[in-house]
C-alpha cells in the first residue's frame, strides 16, 4: 500500500457525532501514526468515548470521516473490525467466571482450539500477574486485577490497534504502573494503541502524541514537548508554616519563577504554575531557585513540591477557563470558574 495515509492507523476529518442537542463529537481531525501511543486527553464529557467508539465502528458518525488503516469505518466496518480491539471504560469480562475461563472462553470464541485457548490464557494470566487469581470468579478481583484482566481479553490476539478507554481511572498508583507497562509491552510488538485518559501525567508517560479534546473539539495537539511549552513545564506547589507570610512569598514566587501564581483555599498554600524561563531554565532550576529566595527571605516552607501540570491547569493554560463538562457547560464544582483570570486575588491578603 501506497497511498497517502498508509502509515497512518487513524485519520479523521470533521468527525461528528451528535445526541439529540449535544455535539458529543464536534469536527474531529486525528492523524495517529502506527506503532505508537496515542494520547487523547480530556475531562468527563469531553467526547473521548464518543470518538472511539466511532473508530471501533460501534457508533455511525454523523458527520465527517474516519479511517482505519485506511479502511473507512462506515464502509468497510469489516475490514476495520477484523484489526482492532477495544477495551472500554467499563469491563466487559463475565462477573461470574473465572479469570481463566473468560480467556479461555474468549479465545475459543476467536476460534482457537481448547488446548490453544488454554496456553494463551496461562500465558496472559502470567504476564499481567494475575496466575494466583485465575481460579477466582472476576467479580471478586479487585480494581486494578478487573482492569488488567479486562485489557487481557482484549488482546488475545493480538490487534494491530488496540483502543484502551480511560485504562486507569480509579487505580491505585500500583496498578497504573502495571496497566503502564501492560501498554508500553503491546507497543513494543507494532501494536498501535489509542489511549484515552483523563490524566496528564498518564499520556506524558505514554503518548509520543497527544490531543487534547474539550467539547467534542481537539482543542491542542502535539507532541508531548510541544503540549508542555504551551501549557507550562510544571506546577510548584508550596506549603508555609505561617499564613501571614503568604503575599511576601506570592510576591516573591511570582518574581522569581516566570509563572503565574494562584492562592488556594488554603490560607497557607500556594500553586505557581512554571513556564520555559527566557534563559532555557526548565521547571527543576526555576522551583529550586524560587525555594531559595523564600529562605533567603526568612519564609518557613513546610511543604514544597513539583509536579506536572493537572488536567484543569492544561485547560487554563489553553482555554482561560477550568476543564468542564460539556453536558453541563455551568458546572464549577472544580473551582476556578469566573472571570478572574488565572490569578485569584482571596478576601483579606494584606
Ligand atoms: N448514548 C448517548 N446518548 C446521549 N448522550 C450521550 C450518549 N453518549 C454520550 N453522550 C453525551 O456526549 C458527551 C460526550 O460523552 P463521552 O462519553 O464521549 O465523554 P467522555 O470524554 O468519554 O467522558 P468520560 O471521561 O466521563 O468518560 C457527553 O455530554 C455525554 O453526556
Ligand atoms: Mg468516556
Amino acid at each position: 500500500m501506497s497511498e497517502p495515509g498508509a502509515d497512518l492507523a487513524i485519520e479523521t476529518s470533521g468527525l461528528v457525532k451528535v445526541f439529540g442537542e449535544t455535539r458529543a463529537v464536534d469536527g474531529i481531525d486525528l492523524a495517529v501514526p502506527t506503532g505508537t501511543v496515542y494520547g487523547v486527553l480530556g475531562p468527563n464529557g469531553a467526547g473521548k468515548t464518543t470518538a472511539v467508539k466511532m473508530l471501533a465502528t460501534l457508533l455511525r458518525p454523523d458527520g465527517g470521516e474516519a479511517r482505519v488503516f485506511g479502511h473507512d469505518v462506515l464502509h468497510e466496518a469489516d475490514a476495520v473490525r477484523s484489526r482492532v480491539s477495544l477495551t472500554g471504560q467499563y469491563a466487559s469480562v463475565d462477573e461470574d467466571l473465572t479469570g481463566m475461563e473468560n480467556l479461555v472462553l474468549l479465545g475459543r470464541l476467536l476460534g482457537h482450539r481448547k488446548p490453544a485457548a488454554r496456553d494463551r490464557a496461562a500465558q496472559l494470566l502470567a504476564a499481567f500477574g494475575l496466575s494466583e487469581a485465575a481460579g477466582k470468579q472476576v467479580k471478586h478481583y479487585s480494581g486494578g486485577m478487573r482492569r488488567r484482566i479486562d485489557i487481557a481479553a482484549s488482546i488475545l490476539n493480538t490487534p494491530d490497534l488496540l483502543f484502551l478507554d480511560e485504562p486507569t481511572t480509579g487505580l491505585d498508583p500500583r496498578s497504573r504502573n502495571q496497566v503502564w507497562d501492560i501498554v508500553r509491552a503491546v507497543v513494543s510488538q507494532g501494536a498501535t494503541v489509542l489511549l484515552t485518559t483523563q490524566y496528564l501525567d498518564e499520556a506524558d508517560q505514554l503518548a509520543s502524541r497527544i490531543a487534547v479534546i474539550d467539547r467534542g473539539q481537539v482543542i491542542a495537539e502535539g507532541t508531548k514537548g510541544e503540549l508542555k511549552a504551551s501549557v507550562g513545564a510544571g506546577s510548584v506547589h508550596v506549603r508555609l508554616r505561617h499564613a501571614h507570610q503568604r503575599p511576601e512569598a506570592e510576591r516573591l514566587l511570582a518574581q522569581h519563577l516566570s509563572a503565574q501564581v494562584q492562592l488556594d483555599h488554603d490560607p497557607v498554600a500556594l500553586t505557581a504554575r512554571v513556564g520555559l524561563a527566557g534563559n532555557g531554565d526548565g521547571a527543576t532550576e526555576q522551583a529550586a531557585r524560587a525555594l531559595h529566595e523564600l529562605s533567603s527571605a526568612g519564609i518557613t516552607v513546610d511543604n514544597f513540591s513539583l509536579g506536572q501540570p493537572s488536567l484543569d491547569e492544561v485547560f487554563l493554560a489553553l482555554t482561560d477557563r477550568p476543564a468542564t463538562r460539556s453536558d453541563d457547560p455551568t458546572d464549577d464544582a472544580r473551582g476556578q470558574a469566573g472571570s478572574g483570570g488565572p490569578t485569584r486575588e482571596e478576601g483579606a491578603a494584606a
